[in-house]
């Protein structure tokens, strides 16, 4: 584990560090590449009884490292949805282990769960999920809430995140008030606010043109370039130009598992802890340090 922070003391090269305050902080970059996030063994997801009987997920395997963005793939009805949910930890499997983090996920009590779900995971759903009562500002502020963040905080973090999307003129504007393209982007940057490491995406393409489609992509892109692990689900082969990983399921199973880039050069998580006084994360691409 490399400390950047040393760079600041000794005006040392690193952008990162001679960005942040003085003795206010230290950045880690961690060495994670290859950190299994997500194991997932012999999972099943069964509906019904009897005649009735039906699986959406039958004996899965998957093993996710950090950085990787993965793209699901697959006809309606083989599980797509149901694999994400349970990695979302919005649902749970009949049976098979799901180790999040190191930590199985059977034992743990429904409170730590949803603490857990606040803190790693942000959700993009196809219909943007937004609150139509809040205004933009609040929806992006919301997940806050569950980890306790001051109000003026959670404020100041969502008109932050608004800003990197060009929204932050949006703010005020309540989620009908904008477009499908813009809508999305909202809740993109709800599903960061938090800095969660690891984002679901449910065909968050699938109610936009092909332009709105691209900027959502190219956001997923940015932030899957900060070393944040991507899991997302589509209809749309031409959007997997931007996985490091395809997947294609059958019938709540792996048909096809094609690895595009190598896991050594996936991208690195830059984490921010603070020590004295409060350090700003920073959301800067680390594209650069990938080698
Ligand atoms: N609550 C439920 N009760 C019974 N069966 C269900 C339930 N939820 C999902 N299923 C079934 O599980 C299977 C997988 O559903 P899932 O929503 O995961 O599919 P999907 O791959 O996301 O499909 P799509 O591409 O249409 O979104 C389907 O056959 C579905 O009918
Ligand atoms: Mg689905």
């Amino acid at each position: 584990m490399e400390s950047v922070c040393a760079g600041n003391r000794t005006g040392g090269s690193n952008p990162l560090a001679s960005a942040m305050p003085k003795n206010r902080c230290s950045i880690l970059l961690r060495d994670k590449m290859n950190e299994e996030i997500i194991q997932i063994k012999g999972l099943t997801k069964r509906y019904g009884y009897g005649d009735t009987e039906s699986f959406a997920l039958k004996d899965f395997d998957l093993t996710i490292r950090r950085g990787e963005f993965i793209m699901i793939m697959g006809p309606s009805g083989c599980g797509k949805t149901t694999l994400l949910n349970i990695i979302g930890l919005l649902d749970r499997a009949t049976s098979g282990e799901y180790i999040l983090n190191g930590e199985d996920v059977a034992g743990i009590s429904s409170r730590r769960k949803a603490r857990l779900r606040a803190k790693k995971i942000g959700f993009i759903f196809q219909n943007y999920n937004l609150i139509q009562d809040l205004s933009v500002l609040e929806n992006v502020a919301l997940p806050l809430v569950y980890i306790n963040r001051p109000r003026t905080v959670r404020l100041k973090n969502a008109s932050d995140t608004l800003r990197r999307f060009h929204l932050q003129e949006r703010e005020y504007y309540l989620p009908s008030q904008l477009s499908g393209g813009q809508q999305q982007r909202v809740a993109i940057a709800r599903a960061i606010v938090s800095d969660p490491e690891i984002i679901l995406a449910d065909e968050p393409t699938g109610n936009l043109d092909s332009r709105a489609s691209i900027a959502v992509m190219e956001e997923l892109k940015s932030i899957h370039e900060e070393g944040n692990t991507i899991i997302m689900v589509t209809h749309n082969p031409a959007l997997t130009v931007y996985a490091t990983r395809v997947i294609n399921m059958l019938d709540g199973q792996i048909n096809t598992d094609i690895k595009t880039v190598a896991d050594q050069n996936l991208p690195q998580k830059i984490e921010v802890k603070r020590t004295r006084g409060k350090a700003k994360r920073s959301r800067k691409s680390n594209k650069g340090r990938k080698n």
